[in-house]
């Protein structure tokens, strides 16, 4: 089973309406009512190719209801920790031409509500053989929420993958992290300098590998990603851009790495299956779903370079 931690799922609310302008009030239809964030995203996608996941993180309220009904009638697996605080709402407004979002900054957590949270990771760590962390984390815990999590990982020796930049990045680096995914944005962020070309990719992973990670994955939009491992580094790319909302493609990466450490794969089979499944998270509408025929033409379509 593939964990997948969501600290701060979401309710994604889409409000459809026309001509969207400031100043003016805007009739909106309810267009849907989705469990999102990144963690769920990870795990509707494994669910979607029939891989077991489960889902975990902190919930509360009538949202927080709302959240698990969802993930029940989508079939995804969920096992969250409760808490007093209200789960956020993030609101979609669409119209014709254009999309905003807006996002809440979640619940804020006890101390005491996170170490119930950290028991139930615990015991579901007994039973995964891979882990994911993504995603933003809740007002009131602090920067080293993810270092821990990797920590308690390597002890239960199941490894991870982590998909986050800036603090909660340098802080888990020091915990050993299996696989680190950001992207170059949270890289730049992390590094404190700026990532040039191909070249900086390379070094930038490079650094990180120093820093701690066995594995570095530093994904770049429709370019691809650089992979750098003890064993060697490569560039993967799409075989050509995709179309659609990427919104959710470094997502089904993740989930992706997940899935090959799982299988025990090798890195170019993790990458084949990663540049796959992301660009087949761009052709769809929705994060947490993929193309499937998209994903499986630019698997077998990938363009995949050893880098020195
Ligand atoms: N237009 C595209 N066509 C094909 N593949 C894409 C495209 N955009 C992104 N990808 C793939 O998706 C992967 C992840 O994309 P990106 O670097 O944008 O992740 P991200 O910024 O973490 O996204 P998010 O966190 O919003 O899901 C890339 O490494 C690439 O393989
Ligand atoms: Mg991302």
């Amino acid at each position: 089973v593939i964990l997948a931690v969501c600290l701060n799922p979401a309710l994604d609310i889409t409000y459809r309406t026309t001509n969207v302008r400031s100043g003016t009030s805007h009739a909106v239809e309810v267009a849907g009512e989705r469990a999102g964030g990144k963690g769920i995203n990870v795990a509707r996608v494994l669910h979607q190719l029939g891989i077991a996941s489960t889902v975990t993180g902190l919930l509360g309220g009538a949202r927080g209801a709302a959240l698990e009904a969802d993930l029940d009638a989508a079939g995804v697996a969920h096992s969250f920790s409760p808490i007093a605080g209200a789960s956020r709402r993030s609101i979609t407004v669409v119209d014709p031409d254009d999309a905003m979002v807006f996002n809440e900054p979640g619940p804020v957590v006890a101390s005491e509500e996170w170490r119930h949270f950290l028991d139930r990771y615990r015991d579901l760590l007994g039973a995964a053989s891979a882990v994911t962390l993504s995603g933003s984390t809740p007002p009131g815990l602090d920067r080293s929420a993810y270092a821990t999590l990797v920590g308690i990982a390597g002890a239960a020796a199941v490894p991870v993958v982590l998909d986050a930049g800036g603090p909660a990045l340098t802080r888990a680096l020091a915990q050993g992290p299996t696989v680190v995914a950001p992207n170059r944005a949270e890289v730049a962020e992390t590094l404190e300098r700026a990532i040039d070309g191909r070249t900086g990719l390379r070094a930038a992973a490079e650094e990180l590998r120093a820093r701690g990670a066995g594995s570095v994955v530093i994904s770049d939009g429709p370019d691809g990603l650089v992979c750098a491992t003890r064993g060697g580094a490569w560039l993967a790319r799409p075989p050509h851009r995709v179309t659609g909302n990427p919104t959710g493609a470094g997502d089904a990466l993740t989930a992706a790495l997940a899935a090959g450490l799982e299988r025990a794969d090798d890195w170019p089979e993790i990458l084949r299956m990663g540049v796959g499944w992301a660009a087949g998270a761009v052709a769809t509408h929705v994060a947490g779903e993929i193309d499937e025929r998209v994903a499986a033409e630019a698997a077998a379509t990938m363009v995949l370079e050893e880098m020195p």
